[in-house]
């Protein structure tokens, strides 16, 4: 369905975002992995991470949510020969196919039409390398038909920096013969390491290399997990720029490989600030604060930044528009390889909006300040594309129509009901 955003005259509130996404896939998969049950705390109630709990359920595994609302994961026997659905989710499908290398006979892998585009070349490659056989679609994309067998370790140094790739490899190393080490080209998100390790993984980290042990079984434990930064990205960013606001985010998750989006908007004279610190087994979290502030533009080209924010860059774009100067991204070509090609699709809607947008193959180029005008505006059927032209709108003048308001479930279903909770 579509729906209107107007202008609001201020932001306040307390808000706990939903759990991690990331962590949440995870949490599932390695349980799945693991001996004995895994208990998750505070999953996300995500629709990409429903795919991941019914591929899993498709695959032979237990998960429920139990009357305390933790989940619950373990897998006894998985079967040998099925077909899983990914839906969206571009984590579930190369997660699960690293999962399936070492574990299943022959596991389909497909997902929506969206899904059916992105590349899964650089998760089939390790994986082929490491023993297994792995027929794409089209030589590149889903379905994917993932013959699982006896594994053996590799030294694999990763040609796109992809967290999703690094975990694949992770996941069918722990089932190999070996060890297997992963290079990363730019640090990206280690969850899949912090949870492995907790689990009881040999897993060690020197510069840019990981290295897992194979063969060794890994134990089902309690995790919690935090609220994710990349949906409180969309109420900072909303904070910043909705005059005489302030937000807090309890709870959330503040993985140094994740919240490069804090620095970076500090830099441009945000008064964002992580308040209080708690003190968790595995992943950092803390409350953040977010406050009403003036802007100055930013160039960003580090591959390490680019990479630590790469799902924040859209609701940046946002911020970027009311900036003075001319805000810079490039090295963030992987945009074009997302839900949608969020470079485009950042462009033709804040274009849509007023905004001086210039676009590169690797990113692009906003002259702020600009006060934007309300317009129709595309989701591209991208859940953050949709979150943050629904931020624009809120500064925007007039009305802001998206298509398609539904797609913000894939992240956070909520996302329109917490957003009308802090209009004031
Ligand atoms: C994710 C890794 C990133 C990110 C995605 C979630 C993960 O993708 O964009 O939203 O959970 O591992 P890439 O691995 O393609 O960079």
């Amino acid at each position: 369905m579509s729906r209107v955003i107007e202008k609001v005259e201020r932001l306040e509130g307390t808000l706990k975002v939903p759990g991690d996404k990331s962590i949440s896939h995870r949490a599932l998969i390695l349980g799945a992995a693991a001996r004995g049950r895994q208990v998750i705390e505070g999953i996300s109630d995500a629709g990409d991470v429903a795919s991941t709990a019914e591929a899993l359920r498709t695959l032979g595994c237990f998960v429920e949510t139990m009357p305390d609302g933790r989940t619950m994961v373990f897998a006894h026997a998985l079967k040998s020969d099925v077909r899983v659905d990914a839906g969206n989710s571009g984590t579930t499908a190369r997660l699960l196919a690293g999962f399936a290398a070492g574990r299943t006979a022959r596991c389909e892998i497909t997902g929506d039409s969206s899904l059916c585009r992105r590349p899964m070349k650089r998760v089939a490659d390790p994986l082929e390398r490491m023993g297994a056989r792995i027929s794409l679609t089209n030589g590149g994309t889903l379905p994917a038909v993932v013959e699982g067998g006896a594994l053996h370790g590799i030294e694999y140094q990763m040609p796109v920096a992809s967290a999703q790739v690094k975990s694949a490899v992770l996941l069918a190393g722990l089932a190999a013969e070996g060890n297997t080490t992963v290079i990363e080209p730019a640090p990206t998100r280690d969850h899949s390491e912090i949870m492995l390790r907790a689990m009881g993984a040999e897993l060690t980290r020197e510069q840019n290399r990981i290295t897992i042990h194979g063969g060794k079984p890994i134990e089902g434990i309690n995790v919690t997990v935090p609220g994710d930064f990349s949906s409180a990205a969309f109420f900072i960013v909303a904070a910043l720029l909705v005059p005489s606001s302030r937000v807090v985010l309890p709870f959330t998750g503040i993985n140094q490989r994740r919240i490069a989006l804090l620095d970076v908007l500090r830099r441009m004279g945000g008064r964002v600030a992580i308040e209080s610190l708690h003190h968790e087994d595995m992943e950092p979290a803390g409350d953040i604060a977010a406050s009403t502030s003036g802007l100055k533009a930013i160039e960003l080209d580090d591959p390490a930044v680019v990479a630590s924010m790469i799902d924040e860059i859209p609701i940046f774009a946002v911020a970027a528009t009311q900036a003075h100067g001319r805000s810079v991204v490039r090295g963030a070509g992987e945009l074009r390889h997302k839900e949608s090609d969020r470079i485009e699709a950042i462009a033709t809607n804040l274009r849509a909006l007023g905004a001086r947008i210039e676009t590169f193959e690797d990113g692009f180029a906003i002259d702020g300040p600009t006060p934007l005008c309300g317009a129709r505006v595309s989701s591209f059927g991208d859940h953050r594309i949709a979150m943050a032209m629904a931020v624009a709108g809120l500064v925007a003048d007039g009305r802001t129509e998206l298509d398609d308001d539904a797609v913000v479930g894939i992240s956070y279903p909520r996302f329109f009901r917490d957003l009308g909770g802090l209009a004031r």
